[in-house]
């Protein structure tokens, strides 16, 4: 069987570059159903977009690679694409759009775009073995049955490896490797931090509006200790910035001085401890989790200078992680396909005519809130209008 288009996962990007890649498209994916990951994300309600979607919100080792592709077709695109097809969404937080129903209507309206588009979609298929020799000879099993098919074109679109339990695999790394293209090291993004000796397990539930920073960036949204270290939107972004072995730095009052708060808290309620006035504005776990550490005197009788040491410590809470979550949980996979081997207008190999790469699989990341989403729209979208 020959077919012009061989598209491997059928995935958010698979399925956008199969909707605009012209005729005899095939996508085939081992999964039993299309789009599982957009269907649980965003808890059920697919966070598939952002309103403030930029280039300066991902993480590459080019950061000028995303330009083209996000620039033409942008989150405005995808945005029309979900209306035309009537599927009703909101502005959640931050420009974070997600569907008023479900996450399914999504993966429909994908499927519905494929079909129109006469894309034929295998499931339950596995990839064997590829050669090349001017078209891509691709051995795949299907019903306990291998076949070869041919293909002018190759896109690979089985995106990281963050979630192996959803089927995520390294498939696409692996063929990058077989066709000489370089590799970014792959590494966990969007993840929780993990902490040694549990340290923060008796604050497991507590969360808190927090500024995390690492790398140098910094992301003003909530922190949630777990019984394993540290989560929420805050962190999980932090998280792609952190470098092993570094600390990260946590501001647990970012809108608040508490230097200002102390003080005023000493004249006005001078025989109350630190950690009465500190609870009206920290959480009480919290409080009483740091508060060993701390004068047991009386507001009035602590020096200023201390009460500014403490308040700049809490403004600037280091704090090392042991590690993080890892694949297990990761929303996202740093790293990836080089994009030195591809050419930013199409996503096709340099060296490689008619092999593609887009969306996770290779090395661009996007910022929790509906980034990913867009960069497997953006770059199956250029991928399938070059084809
Ligand atoms: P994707 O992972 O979607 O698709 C790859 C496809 O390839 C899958 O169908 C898989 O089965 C298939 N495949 C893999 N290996 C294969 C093999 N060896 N053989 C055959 N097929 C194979 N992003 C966002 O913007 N907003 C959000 O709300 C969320 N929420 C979210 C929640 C959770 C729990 C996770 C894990 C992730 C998110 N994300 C997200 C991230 C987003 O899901 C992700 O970036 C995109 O799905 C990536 O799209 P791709 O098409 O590149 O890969």
């Amino acid at each position: 069987m020959h077919v012009n288009t061989l598209i491997l996962g059928a995935g958010a990007a698979g399925m956008m570059a199969a909707a605009h890649a012209g005729r005899s498209t095939l996508v085939i994916d081992h999964a039993k159903a299309p789009g599982e990951k957009i269907r649980i994300s965003g808890g059920g309600r697919c966070n598939f977009t952002n309103l403030g979607c930029a280039p300066d919100r991902f993480i590459s080792r080019n950061p000028h690679f995303a330009k083209s592709a996000l620039a033409r077709y942008t989150q405005h695109d995808f945005i029309a694409l979900v209306a035309a097809h009537g599927i009703a969404y909101h502005e959640k937080t931050l420009g974070q759009l997600f569907c008023d129903g479900s996450a399914r209507q999504i993966v429909q309206m994908l499927r519905d775009e494929m079909a129109a588009a006469h894309a034929d979609l295998w499931l339950d298929t596995t990839v064997e073995e590829i050669r090349h020799d001017g078209a891509f000879q691709v051995a795949l099993t299907r019903e306990g049955r291998t076949q070869v098919v041919t293909a002018t074109h190759l896109v690979l679109a089985t995106g990281g490896k963050s979630i192996p339990a959803m089927g995520a695999t390294d498939l696409a790394y692996r063929i990058a490797a077989q066709f000489g293209l370089g590799l970014v090291t792959p590494r966990p993004g969007l993840v929780p931090f993990t902490f040694a000796n549990d340290r923060f397990r008796p604050l497991a539930g507590t969360a808190l509006p927090t500024r995390a920073a690492a790398g140098g960036h910094s992301f003003d949204e909530a922190t949630l200790f777990t019984h394993r270290g540290l989560s929420g939107p805050a962190i999980l972004q932090a998280s792609s910035y952190w470098i092993e072995g570094e600390a990260i730095t946590l501001d647990l009052s970012p809108e608040k001085s508490l230097a200002e708060v102390l003080l005023a808290a000493k004249r006005s309620d001078g025989r109350k401890s630190l950690s009465t006035i500190l609870s009206r504005h920290l959480p009480a776990r919290l409080v009483q989790h740091l508060s060993p550490d701390w004068p047991t005197d009386p507001m009035a009788a602590i020096p200023d200078a201390t009460l500014r040491d403490l308040a700049q410590t809490l403004h600037h809470w280091q704090l090392t992680p042991a590690g993080t979550e890892g694949y297990r949980t990761a929303e996202v996979t740093l790293g990836g396909i080089d994009t030195a081997a591809l050419d930013a207008r199409t996503m096709e190999a340099k060296a490689v005519p008619g092999l593609f790469a887009i969306g996770e699989a290779v090395d661009v990341t996007g910022w929790l809130g509906g980034y990913n989403f867009q960069w497997a729209w953006s770059s199956g979208w250029a991928a399938g209008t070059a084809i």
